[in-house]
């Protein structure tokens, strides 16, 4: 049993809500449901593509903290244009691809900078859908985990906020990276949920207990017979394990 005085810091709404559905509509009937003040929503590659930036910018003008998950990874000003543009979305997140390089990264957060709503910038390390062949296939030597922490460390000295990774690999990288650099984890169940297409899952409290600052959660939630109750009930979880942050 943690004690008071343990209790971590977290911020009350970490849970980021994966919206992967391919119709406005759907997404609109599920976020009517939900409330800006105890989530976040994240818009992917899938629904981006299929809906726009009109639904971005819908769902930002109903109060919602967007992270736009579209892993950018070109030339540094083609990275730089694109961020700059989600910048003028107003989302509140948006991730590029460490390996495009440090020049691809630093000129993604130099467009961001100048711009008057600056979103939180966060790298893509190795995704998680790579085994170890598949790395040396493509010329990365080393395992995975060794991968994931120099391109950590590599975003932070690029200036980037912080990193999309496994709950798994937090501890490591936070004890290697400084206290604002952020994690984003997905791969979370509650327990008891289904597990899905996911390899290796970790609790919302264990993922956050580990060092993860925000908590990427998609079917638990949107899969749920009534989703605003599966996120109510992660987030009561949630809120008697930790201390809210104001
Ligand atoms: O439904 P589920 O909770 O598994 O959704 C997880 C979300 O996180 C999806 O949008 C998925 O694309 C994303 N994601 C992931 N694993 C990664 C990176 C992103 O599951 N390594």
């Amino acid at each position: 049993m943690v004690s008071e005085k343990e209790k971590k810091i977290v911020d009350p709404k970490c849970v980021i809500v994966a919206l992967d559905f391919s119709d406005s509509g759907k997404v609109l009937e599920l976020v009517s449901g939900l409330d800006p003040h105890n989530c976040r929503l994240k818009v992917g590659k899938e629904l981006y593509t299929h809906c726009g930036p009109a639904l971005v910018e819908r769902l930002v003008a109903d109060g919602f903290d967007v992270f736009l998950d579209l892993k950018f990874h070109d030339i540094p000003s083609t990275v730089a244009g694109a961020c700059a543009a989600a910048a003028d979305l107003g989302v509140w997140m948006v991730n590029v691809h460490a390996l495009g390089g440090r020049r691809m990264m630093v000129a993604a957060g130099e467009a961001v900078a100048q711009k008057p709503h600056q979103p939180l910038l966060i790298a893509v390390t190795i995704l998680t859908s790579m085994g170890e062949s598949d790395l040396h296939e493509i010329g990365l030597a080393g395992c995975a985990k060794e991968n994931v922490l120099r391109l950590a460390k590599l975003a932070e000295l690029s200036g980037l906020n912080g990193v999309v990774c496994s709950p798994l690999e937090v501890e490591v990288l936070n004890q290697q990276c400084g206290e604002a650099f952020n994690f984003v984890t997905p791969g979370i169940r509650p327990a008891g949920t289904a597990v899905n297409d996911q390899k290796r899952v970790t609790t919302p409290v264990d993922a956050l207990s580990l060092g993860s600052n925000y908590l990427v959660i998609g079917r638990p939630i949107t899969a749920a017979t009534d989703p605003l109750v599966a996120l109510q009930t992660i987030n009561a979880d949630i809120h008697s394990s930790f201390i809210l942050s104001a």
